[in-house]
């Protein structure tokens, strides 16, 4: 994804340099050129052999360093960059990018850098939410810098507040979004169910299925990667939500319905990866239901279809994908869902192929409209999401050309 991609990482005064390894050690594992710039200050967080061992190039400090590979440093590796990440950003580095210094070596070659520049700022609550600091950080977005807001937790002096560096992997796909897919989903609005619903029997129980929200997830992630302005409305999982995506979190095929219909009018596309209960009991009790000596039985009642109804109040230029899994004649199963909920693209997947459904990271499915079957061989989720958002904008632009003639 980001083979031959060149990325400069400027590291800052704070306990978050060291999430900055982890971050380094990934981006060499998408195949990047990484080089690492340091502050003095944050040399006394993480070394810069560190750094040096993960990248295999030399981490540089001091701007008068002479054992430099180019003449200019600091102009040559900012010509070469395709996008400079500052993380962890300390108040000190904000003012000073805010206000042009070029101090040291990362100021200067950020200053120098034309590429895309992201800053993840990490710091004392106090100190983030200073009117100083927050407009030093409004200023460097006007100058079209990128910002990985700060999350709230427990920060290093104890407080509990916002001012925590984001996760590696939360980095990882804010610069995946800039610099590794072309934003052919732009301006497309798109929402994705995934994930399983929780249908309550009592307080204490509920029925409920095995999805994990992967296939979902990795949709979601994939779409606002290539630029969409994604949805995701998803039942309880153990994932942590793609950046740049807006999460609503759902419990019962009830909630996901209301989430989704109240949704639907503004999108362009839907995609329902979700596994929905297809039954809840007819009646919730109150009170945990005592276990008795004889069986029990819980009469159920259809849950609303929801993938039925958009195709029911849809509009004629959304394109609504659904997802089937089945056990047995999965085609022919899938097609009839296909026709029945009126939607334009179902994506089947069997339980009984090795490495496709539930819980795995790779999946085994057939893309299919009223025209085609695509089928799909083993691989991973991500890799099958990209198939089906690509197959999608390409039978949404056909299906538009048809709306137009
Ligand atoms: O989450 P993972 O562990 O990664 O697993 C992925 C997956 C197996 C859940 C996914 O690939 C998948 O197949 N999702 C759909 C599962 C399912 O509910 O299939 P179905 O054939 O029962 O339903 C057909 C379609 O109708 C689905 O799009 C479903 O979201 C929708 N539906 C079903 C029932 C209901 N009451 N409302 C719905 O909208």
């Amino acid at each position: 994804m980001l083979k031959d991609k060149t990325i400069v990482l400027g590291i800052t005064g704070s306990i978050a340099a060291y999430k900055m390894a982890n971050v380094a050690s990934l981006l060499k594992k998408l195949h990047c050129d990484v080089h690492v710039i340091m502050t003095e200050n944050s040399t006394n967080f993480i070394n810069p052999i560190t750094f040096e061992t993960l990248t295999n190039n030399k981490c540089l400090i001091d701007t008068f360093d002479r054992n430099f590979q180019y003449n200019v440093e600091h102009v040559s590796l900012a010509k070469k960059a395709d996008l400079m990440l500052i993380a962890p950003a300390s108040a000190n580095i904000i003012a000073k990018l805010a206000n042009g210094l070029a101090d040291d070596m990362l100021t200067t070659t950020a200053l120098a850098c034309t590429c895309k520049k992201i800053i993840a700022p990490a710091m004392n609550t106090n100190m983030f939410q200073n009117e100083i600091v927050q407009s030093n950080i409004k200023r460097l977005e006007n100058y079209g810098f990128i910002i990985i807001p700060p999350v709230t937790g427990m920060l290093a002096c104890g407080d509990i507040g916002t001012g925590k560096m984001q996760s590696e992997d939360v980095i990882i796909d804010y610069i995946l979004s800039e610099i590794a897919y072309e934003k052919d989903m732009q301006g497309l609005k798109v929402l994705i169910t995934a994930g399983p619903t929780q249908e309550a029997i009592d307080p204490v129980r509920f029925i409920t299925n095995h999805s994990s929200g992967k296939m979902g997830y990795a949709l979601a992630k994939i779409a606002m990667l290539r630029g969409a302005d994604v949805t995701l409305v998803s039942g309880k999982t153990c994932l942590k939500a793609p950046a740049r995506v807006k999460v609503v979190d759902v419990i019962s095929a009830e909630d996901m319905y209301n989430a989704v219909i109240e949704r639907l009018d503004e999108q362009d596309i839907v995609i329902k990866a979700a596994a929905v209960a297809d039954y809840c009991p007819v009646s919730v009790s109150t009170e945990k239901i005592k276990k008795s000596d004889s069986d029990a039985n819980i009469k159920l009642k259809r849950t609303p279809d929801i993938l039925k109804k958009i195709g029911e109040i849809r509009r004629d230029n959304q394109y609504i994908c659904g997802f089937s899994m089945e056990t047995q004649n999965l085609i022919e199963n899938s097609r009839t869902k296909l026709f029945k909920k009126k939607i334009d693209m179902i994506v089947a997947n069997s339980l009984k192929e090795p490495g496709a459904g539930f819980n795995t990271d790779t999946n085994v499915v057939t893309i299919i409209t009223e025209d085609k079957e695509i089928p799909l061989q083993l691989m991973s989720k991500d890799i099958v999401a990209e198939q089906i958002l690509t197959a999608i904008l390409v039978e949404r632009e056909l299906k538009n050309r048809k709306i137009l003639i």
